[in-house]
């Protein structure tokens, strides 16, 4: 699962980059029924980063309607799951971070539920999101001193749930203050010592640490 960042070909990250070298397939997504990639912002870039990178790879179309349909989402799972049949790796793209409003959560639960080894062997690669480029191209920053970051979905379907992200703590800190939740602590992430624990930590010990506490929702049934 491949981020592609926020469509400038130059913010796509170097561990894309080795994804589409190592994979012998790139799934596409595409709003054309027809499966042409014409209108996919997706194809552009992914074209442009096979160019920069001097290799060509065989491109699959997804049909990706964006309707919030879990046929759908069951459609381009298969199609990725299809691909795997014939080839050994595999990429499917995803605009901006994958972290960030994107279907691949739906496709991965979908693809656990078929193929639990697919799944295990699966990687989700970061990217940069819209915003951090929008806050780049105007030079101007998204949170500066005690400032706090919203993200908000502009038609929401339902009851909202809220993902917080918990920066800057104080070593030493208690962190029983941050309440409960499904946390993830990360500490001296990609460094050395780096810790990644599927809870809350009582205790911050090192300033690089970071909390997650992820909204609350359903798996696909
Ligand atoms: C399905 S969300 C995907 C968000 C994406 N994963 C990200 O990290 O930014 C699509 C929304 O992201 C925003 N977006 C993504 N790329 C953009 C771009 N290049 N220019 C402006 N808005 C963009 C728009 O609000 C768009 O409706």
């Amino acid at each position: 699962m491949v981020s592609l960042g926020p469509a400038d070909v130059e913010l796509l990250t170097l561990k894309a980059c080795r994804a589409f070298q190592e994979s012998d397939a790139i799934c596409v997504p595409t709003k054309s029924s027809d499966s042409s990639f014409d209108k996919s912002i997706s194809y552009k870039i992914v074209k442009e980063a096979l160019e920069f990178l001097g290799i060509k790879r065989e491109l699959v179309p997804v049909y990706s309607p964006m309707l919030f349909n879990e046929d759908d989402w069951r459609n381009e799972a298969n199609i990725v799951l299809e691909t795997l049949k014939k080839y050994d790796c595999v990429s499917f793209v995803t605009l901006g971070d994958a972290g960030v409003y994107s279907s691949i959560y739906y496709l991965l639960d979908i693809i656990k539920e078929r193929d639990i080894d697919i799944y295990d062997n699966s990687e989700v690669i970061a990217g940069v999101t819209s915003f951090s480029a929008g806050s780049a191209r105007v030079k101007k920053a998204l949170c500066l001193g005690d400032e706090e970051l919203i993200i908000k979905p502009l038609n929401p379907r339902g009851k909202v749930e809220t993902t917080k992200i918990l920066m800057r703590p104080k070593i030493g800190m208690d962190t029983e203050v941050l309440g409960e939740g499904d946390f993830y602590t990360y500490e001296n992430m990609y460094l050395a010592g780096e810790n990644i624990t599927p809870y809350k930590i009582d205790r911050v010990k090192k300033y690089m640490t970071l909390f997650i506490n992820f909204a609350k929702r359903d798996s696909l049934s």
